[in-house]
């Protein structure tokens, strides 16, 4: 197992114990998201965690592939599947790299809370590219430690170096942008809803 993997499965349950940081600014982002949703809509979730947007999306998509690295974090997402009676979302440990990816087969990619965590962002954003169907989204939420994360981005080495942080790209909403773009994109919307530090963009792969 790699260590991105055992990271995320030694704090699945305390993470799965978090409340949401910001609530009006992840309703905001959910709110956004389902608007372009209609109900044939195949989705591919990355990094979707413990599955908690996947479930509250599934009702109004016909089908939702969510991927993990943290076996622990897709334990927590399937109890919550079933708790929440939703059985149109597939759970499914790989890591962004990894998974297998048919050309043109999704509709929309969402990426949230992911993209600042891999270690060669290019190639997964034109993987996700390559997978989505002409005219598909691509929505993220991503951390831009460059654009001010304070006291706490300053800490992350320390962190990294007792093992309480991940890997952390370090990048600005801009430069962000630009690796979009690079892949072919065309960005419909970049907004910061809450934190100076977390980018939510809504990317066009053209028709
Ligand atoms: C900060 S959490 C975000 C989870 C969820 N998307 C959310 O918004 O709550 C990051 C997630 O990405 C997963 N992850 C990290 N690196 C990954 C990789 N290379 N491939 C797939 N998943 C990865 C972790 O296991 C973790 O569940």
């Amino acid at each position: 197992m790699g260590s991105s993997a055992k990271f995320w499965d030694k704090i699945a349950q305390k993470y799965a114990a978090q409340p949401i940081k910001d609530e009006q600014a992840y309703a905001k982002k959910l709110e956004i998201t389902q608007g372009y949703f209609s109900p044939d809509m195949s989705i591919l979730e990355i990094g979707c965690g413990t599955g908690s947007t996947a479930i509250k999306h599934a009702p109004h998509v016909s089908q939702i592939r969510a991927v993990d690295v943290s076996p622990k974090m897709l334990e927590v997402a399937h109890d919550r599947a079933a708790e929440a009676g939703v059985s149109n979302v597939t759970f499914e440990c790989s890591t962004v790299e990894d998974m297998d990816l048919k050309p043109e087969s999704y509709d929309m990619a969402l990426a949230l809370s992911i993209l600042h965590l891999l270690e060669d962002r290019q190639t997964a954003i034109q993987r996700i590219f390559a997978a989505l169907k002409p005219g598909g989204r691509f929505v993220t939420s991503t951390v831009c430690v460059k654009d001010g994360f304070g006291l706490l981005g300053m800490l992350i080495p320390v962190m990294q170096f007792i093992g309480m942080a991940p890997f952390v790209a370090k990048f600005t909403a801009t430069e962000l942008e630009a690796d979009f773009i690079k892949a072919g994109f065309e960005v419909e919307m970049n907004t910061k809803p809450g934190h100076k530090g977390v980018a939510f963009m809504v990317l066009k792969k053209p028709q």
